[in-house]
């Protein structure tokens, strides 16, 4: 098989997909890897769990909007369309603003490693399942986690650093996550991903002039596999009322938003001049996809955390301010840098728990869960 000919964009299983990678790999660098390869409270993990429950799941009870959701997973609208094409303008990395360059790489690599968590946990579901519903539903949504990072690593590889992906899968850290955990997180990944791109792609389709990199233009069928993901957990979440309505449930609900919203806030507002090419104010759009977000997950989650709160803002601000003075605090090293830390990581804690105890919004969720991309 001459993998060098062909393209992750048109894998049809995840596996294919890596292959194609693998080969490619010789030419990625140990700096953009290395990056990836970092476990700290900001950058994304790689999780695995107890794949035998996940496999035990009968999803009898949403059978009808399951079967149509698989059955577009299964037609596979974006074969093919994570490749460049002409409209893939030329990018002048050397050119481009050292500062932003670093921030933009830094981006580019922490979504191609987050894509790629999605992608290992989902193949491994895939190959130690039996259960036939869930193994198709993993291996669609492997395929396309494949192709997401297969793609940012096309644009990685033209600024010469692009993330061995393999390299990743053997020696990355696994955190273990219980099932029930990983629904929330990646459910609520899921979706976020999905506001993320729509939010960049329309305000850019608006504004074009601020698109300094052709990958945007692709986001909108980006968005639109997230959707279809978070979709899948959120139906695996009703297979059972338990996932979401009891009350241990629902803290932990409100704990993953909590650690989600904050964290995503920390990460965006560490790259300022890549927020500012782009045109866009980081707390209005953050704010925004996290509106939208809280939007769409009213489908299953009986509870939010109340983002329109002004406690809400203060947090993400105090435990911004935390985070930075912890990472000055760790380049100072020595005992007054180990004083920091500590200092800095009580005040962190204060912040999370400031957000985490504001007092929650219920919402009901819809009897019918499926919703459409809209926005
Ligand atoms: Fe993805
Ligand atoms: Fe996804």
């Amino acid at each position: 098989m001459n993998v060098q000919a062909r393209h992750t964009a048109d894998a049809t299983t995840a596996e294919e997909g890596l292959a194609i990678q693998q080969e490619q790999s010789r030419f990625d660098s140990k700096a953009a890897t290395d990056l990836a390869m970092q476990n700290t409270l900001l950058t994304p993990r790689f999780y695995t769990t107890d794949f035998d429950e996940l496999d035990a799941i009968d999803v009898s009870p949403v059978r009808k909007d399951w079967d149509e959701l698989l059955e577009q997973m299964r037609s596979d609208p974006n074969k093919g369309h994570f490749r460049k094409t002409e409209d893939w303008d030329k990018v002048d990395w050397d050119g481009m603003e050292p500062e932003l360059k670093a921030e933009f790489l830094d981006f580019l690599i922490s979504s191609c490693t987050a894509e790629f968590s999605g992608c290992v946990l989902y193949k491994e579901m895939k190959r130690r399942g039996n259960n036939p519903d869930i193994c198709e539903l993993f291996s669609y949504m492997s395929r396309d986690e494949a192709r997401h990072a297969g793609f940012i690593n096309d644009a990685l590889r033209e600024a010469g650093v692009a993330v061995n992906l393999g390299f990743l899968t053997r020696e990355k850290k696994y955190t273990y996550f219980r099932p029930k955990f990983i629904y929330y997180a990646t459910y609520l990944s899921e979706k976020i991903g999905y506001a993320r791109y729509i939010t960049i792609y329309r305000h850019l389709e608006a504004h074009p002039e601020h698109r300094f990199h052709p990958i945007f233009k692709w986001f909108r069928e980006w968005c639109n596999d997230e959707f279809s993901h978070g979709e899948a957990f959120a139906l695996l979440m009703r297979t059972d009322p338990k996932i979401t309505q009891s009350f241990t449930s629902k803290l932990w609900i409100r704990f993953f938003l909590t650690a989600i919203y904050s964290t995503m806030w920390v990460r965006d507002h560490a790259r300022p001049r890549f927020h500012e090419a782009l045109g866009v104010d980081i707390d209005w759009y953050d704010m925004e996809v996290f509106r939208k977000t809280s939007e769409i997950a009213r489908q299953v989650f009986p509870v939010e955390i109340d983002i329109e709160n002004p406690r809400f803002v203060r947090g993400c601000k105090r435990l911004d301010a935390a985070m930075r003075d912890m990472e000055t605090a760790k380049r100072r090293g020595g005992a007054m840098g180990a004083l920091g830390r500590v200092g800095a990581g009580a005040r962190a804690a204060m912040a999370f728990a400031s957000i985490y105890t504001m007092p929650a919004r219920r919402t009901e969720p819809p009897a019918s869960v499926r919703l459409q991309p809209t926005y």
